[in-house]
């Protein structure tokens, strides 16, 4: 036995498959209960346009969690060539429906739509993306409304093994209006100091030198080079990527990670179910559970 090696401790894994799982179960026992004392079924709408593949899968998952957990699910399927102002149509609608709490519009819509005007028409009490301007406004003041799901699914995790952000340096690699951008508010919010990097940042390996914790959401394999991160760091790796030969990854090589990170998100089943259980759980409160 070599006695000199150093000895690293394992990674612990933030297993978001099993958090996921326990606050699916927590939200069915509260649907039940709610509705054995007369309380209305929370109703989740999700807006499909067109037929990107990956799209329908996610729309797949979120319609299964609903039927799971209790949740009434109206899936709306329209076609590629739908405009602008067709689906805001339809949203009017969803926004005066009674039985719907919760409307999600899934993205990328067709080139040719106008999203922010289709998000910005989702009423912000249904709005459990919390894509529109209200609730990301609401993010930024430090008053948060209904949360959008990723971001709120990363702090879920880390919190929930005892992971403080507070005073730490976190450094956010991606800066997209659906990950990037609010997951650095929600990490402000947390206290750490935030650096957010994107497409025109000069040095990306000098920022995550510096990174205690990372968060990496741009959805390119090894985007970012597993071997600059620090011995210590918490990796999340939000994205899930297929690589040349179609196998899956994330943003970082996992076998690198789990070998220098104090910390890690597997992929696949690290943030992706916590997604999707913060949808379900962004449904129940817009109905008031
Ligand atoms: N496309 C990829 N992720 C998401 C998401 O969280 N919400 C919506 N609406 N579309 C997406």
């Amino acid at each position: 036995m070599n006695l000199t090696a150093k000895h690293e401790p394992a990674p612990g894994i933030l297993d978001g498959k099993a958090l996921s799982l326990q606050i699916r179960q927590r939200i069915k026992a509260q649907i039940a209960e709610h509705i054995a004392h007369d309380g209305q079924q929370p109703g989740l709408a999700v807006v499909l346009v067109g037929g990107n593949p990956a799209s329908k899968v996610y729309v797949r998952n979120k319609h299964q969690a609903c039927i799971d957990t209790g949740i009434y699910s109206q899936q709306i399927q329209l076609p590629e060539t739908t405009t602008t102002q067709q689906l805001i149509d339809r949203v009017d609608q969803l926004n005066a429906d009674h039985s719907i709490h919760g409307i999600l519009v899934q993205l990328p819509l067709p080139k040719h739509v106008n999203s922010q005007q289709v998000l910005e028409r989702i009423d912000a009490s249904k709005d459990v993306d919390g894509f529109n301007a209200m609730n990301m406004g609401r993010l930024v003041l430090r008053d948060p409304g209904i949360r959008p799901c990723t971001p709120r699914g990363v702090m879920a995790l880390l919190h929930h093994h005892g992971i403080d952000t507070k005073g730490k340096h976190a450094v956010v690699v991606g800066a997209s209006n659906i990950v990037g951008r609010p997951m650095a508010m929600e990490l402000l919010l947390d206290g750490a100091t935030v650096t957010i990097c994107h497409r025109f940042t000069h040095d990306l390996q000098e920022h995550v030198e510096r990174a205690e914790v990372l968060v990496s959401a741009v959805g390119i394999c090894n985007i970012v080079d597993a071997n600059w991160i620090p011995r210590g760091c918490v990796v999340v790796d939000v994205a899930m990527n297929r690589d040349s030969n179609g196998v899956l990854c994330g943003d970082l090589d996992a076998e690198i990670v789990k070998q220098k990170a104090s910390w890690y998100t597997p992929v696949p089943g690290g943030v992706g179910p916590m997604t999707v259980a913060m949808l379900l759980q962004n449904t129940v409160e817009a109905a008031g559970l």
